[in-house]
């Protein structure tokens, strides 16, 4: 196997020559004033042991104090910390102009500054060999380091290599690579010349691919010739090629080298260390406005096609670098271990942009947490002396059914903070996480937030003003978030000890801006629900204390493994067979991946005979329409729906016959037919209970 893989980031380094990164021509184009100059030094090795600050005005002021000045006077909070936490080649005039009700969402006007040079050149010019990243590949014990000066060359080159291909300012890219330096590398070109890129998870189908590639009309993609994953391949170059043959935007494929393995090269592909060895390793960054478009990524709503959302410039980083350093405690020299993969925001803003915006040293974790045996979490964390673990509820409610030996085998010393996201962390995965890995030793932290937030939205930290952190809960807003809960009649639900469907009440600056290409949509799920406030599509609990807790998706959204999809997207795929005229399906519990879908299905007359090939080619159809992931565990075939008189399913009925809580259905009476009811539980039994 190991013979197989090429060391693919170090290839492109050593082939090309190694650039000193001029200084003084960094220093004359982009720190324009003293307050820039201070950011550097307040978030650099220079000074360790500094407490973190968010800077030089708000420091020495509690979390309560804090708090409600962001909320108070958001001009004098976020206007202090991006002057001295940014480096702006151009500094901003306002701090924002926002409105709620439309959706005008603007941060730092005025203001210009490059991504990409915030996360590499100003740590290049003070410590060029600090670790930017630790790549830990699949196979334990191969991992590769990656230095913020090796980092930047890469980008440039990439960078120059995108221009070759004719990508200008605007344009979008897409990447579908697994977790690598190279991904990342790929991701800052684009900040670099003010390229979008749009990262689609190498795990989605060719398909769901395309259709991103379409809705974004990328010019470029950018993959490797093959993943590896758990020991196995994955042949991620033949997914393009089906992808592009439906996307004529496409006018050329970057293709990287993650195994020696042969591939076949088409008219439009180019081999991506070939063409950067040949790039000149140095790329002028381009000034960008503030709330010039920095990345798509495609999410699910509970209706319709994934929707593209647009994260900008400056807002989102400085919102993804002060969470990142405020919520999991990260003080410079750190070692920060998020396994998210970049394909999710998660991988965004806590692998890529907030520790990079920090100077931090970044693990990008290729590999699974079983392979090659359920210690592979904490052999890591030992081996690379990781300070931070953020990691989802899923992974490690599969971890704790094994054996303790597997996590106390290991030095787990290194550990600060223990964070999780992605979904509610039970109390049985919180307790196991806390007391076997942290030994009880480090606070674990619940982040909650979503792809729209850009960032960390409620969360313990920084809020522990009497150090105590509860089990399972997401806790309080971070600076600058003011939730609310919503009633059934759109009112604020005040007081405490309360449920409602949790809003945020201010804009903030790393929330999303729009929905690319459909604004009218962006306004419609997040902003009109609750006019005057963003939705969040979930629903939360308001202790008697004043904390929050999660309960989960108000809407036909589910969560597999932390992966969220659309049950509409499922039901679409599903209706695509020629033999089912109608489907409905819903999110069912499970105990390791969170939901699972479970699919209710009519088939034709005619098709009835033959169920189980037809429930076969209906798990094929989901798998290439959509992903693997996304196929439903269950399936039950039946007469009819239950509808409304208006013709609405009734997924809330559908929901307590898939968890079997039919004892608890609620009121039937405004179904067309109520009888469908029984039909319907009938099939169940026989179905499920034999
Ligand atoms: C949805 C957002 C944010 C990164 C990963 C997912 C659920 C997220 C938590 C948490 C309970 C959570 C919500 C949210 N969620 N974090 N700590 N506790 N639920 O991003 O794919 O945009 O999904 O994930 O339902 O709305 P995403």
């Amino acid at each position: 196997m190991a013979a197989h893989i090429s060391k693919t980031f170090l290839n492109v380094l050593n082939r090309g020559s190694v650039s000193v990164v001029n200084k003084h021509h960094h220093r004359s184009v982009w720190v324009i004033s003293s307050c820039c100059t201070r950011t550097v030094s307040s978030i650099s090795a220079a000074e360790p042991g500094l407490t973190p600050r968010l800077s030089s005005h708000l420091h020495g002021k509690s979390y309560t104090e804090l708090h409600e000045l962001s909320l108070r006077d958001p001009e004098t909070f976020w206007g202090s910390i991006a002057g001295e936490r940014l480096t702006w080649s151009k500094r901003f005039e306002q701090v924002n102009d926002c409105d709620l009700a439309t959706g005008r969402i603007n941060w730092f006007l005025g203001g210009q500054l490059n991504v990409s040079v915030n996360c590499l050149d100003v740590h290049v010019a003070r410590d060029p060999d600090r670790v930017a990243l630790i790549w830990e590949k699949d196979e334990p014990g191969t991992e590769e380091r990656v230095t913020y000066r090796e980092l930047l060359e890469a980008t440039c080159r990439l960078a120059n290599t995108l221009k070759s291909y004719g990508v200008k300012r605007g344009d979008r890219v897409a990447i579908y690579m697994p977790v690598s330096p190279i991904a990342v590398a790929a991701m800052l070109a684009c900040a670099r010349i003010g390229a979008v890129h749009t990262v689609v998870f190498a795990g989605f189908s060719s398909e769901a691919l395309a259709g991103r590639i379409q809705d974004a009309q990328c010019k470029v993609v950018i993959t490797c010739n093959q993943g590896v994953r758990g020991g196995r391949l994955i042949n991620l170059k033949a997914t393009v090629d089906a992808a592009v043959e439906s996307c004529p935007s496409v006018q050329r494929v970057l293709v990287a080298r993650r195994t020696d393995n042969p591939i076949s090269m088409g008219k439009l592909d180019t081999p991506l260390e070939e063409a950067m060895a040949s790039a000149s390793p140095e790329c002028a960054p381009e000034p960008m406005a503030s709330e010039d478009m920095l990345f798509l990524l495609y999410t699910s709503g509970s209706t319709g096609k994934p929707k593209g959302v647009v994260h900008t410039q400056a807002g989102y980083l400085l919102y993804a670098s002060v969470t990142h350093q405020h919520v999991f405690d990260y003080s410079p020299g750190d070692v920060f271990g998020c396994v998210a993969d970049i394909g999710w925001i998660t991988g965004h803003s806590y692998v890529v942009y907030g520790p990079l915006s920090n100077g931090a040293t970044s693990v990008l974790f290729e590999s699974t947490p079983t392979y090659p045996n359920p210690g592979r979490y904490w052999e890591t964390v030992q081996r690379l002396g990781i300070n931070q673990f953020y990691g989802a509820p899923t992974a490690i409610r599969l971890l704790l059914k094994y054996e303790e030996s597997w996590v106390k085998r290991y030095d787990r010393s290194s550990l600060k903070t223990l964070a999780s996201v992605g979904e509610p962390i039970n109390h049985e995965a919180w307790e196991w996480f806390y007391n076997v890995v942290g030994d009880a030793r480090c606070p674990l932290v619940d982040t909650w937030w979503q792809t729209e937030t850009g960032g960390i939205c409620i969360a313990p930290r920084p809020a522990h003003e009497g150090g105590e952190i509860r089990p399972a809960m997401a806790m309080r807003p971070f600076f600058g978030i003011q939730p609310a809960l919503m009633g059934e009649k759109g009112q604020t639900v005040t007081g405490n000890d309360v449920n409602g469907a949790l809003c945020i009440s201010k804009p903030w600056p790393g929330m999303a801006r729009t929905i690319f290409g459909d604004h009218q949509r962006f306004v419609e799920a997040y902003l009109k629900p609750y006019p005057g406030h963003y939705f969040t599509g979930d629903g939360a609990y308001r202790t008697e204390d004043g904390y929050y807790q999660i309960t989960g998706r108000m809407d036909d959204v589910i969560n597999i493994s932390g992966h969220r999809l659309g049950t509409a997207e499922i039901e679409d795929a599903l209706d695509a067979h020629p033999d089912v005229p109608e489907t409905a399906v819903v999110g069912v519990s499970h105990d390791i991946k969170g939901e699972v879908p479970f699919a209710f299905v009519v088939l034709k007359e005619k098709a009835m005979q033959e169920q189980e090939v037809v429930l076969e080619e209906l798990r094929r159809l989901v798998a290439t329409k959509i992903a693997k992931y996304a196929v439903p565990d269950h399936f039950l075939v039946v007469k009819r729906l239950p509808k409304t008189r208006s013709g609405k399913i009734m997924r809330r009925i559908l929901r307590k016959i898939a968890m079997d809580q039919t004892d608890s259905l609620g009121d039937v009476s405004t179904l067309d037919d109520p009888s469908v009811v029984m039909e319907i539980i009938q099939a169940y039994k026989q179905t499920f209970r034999g």
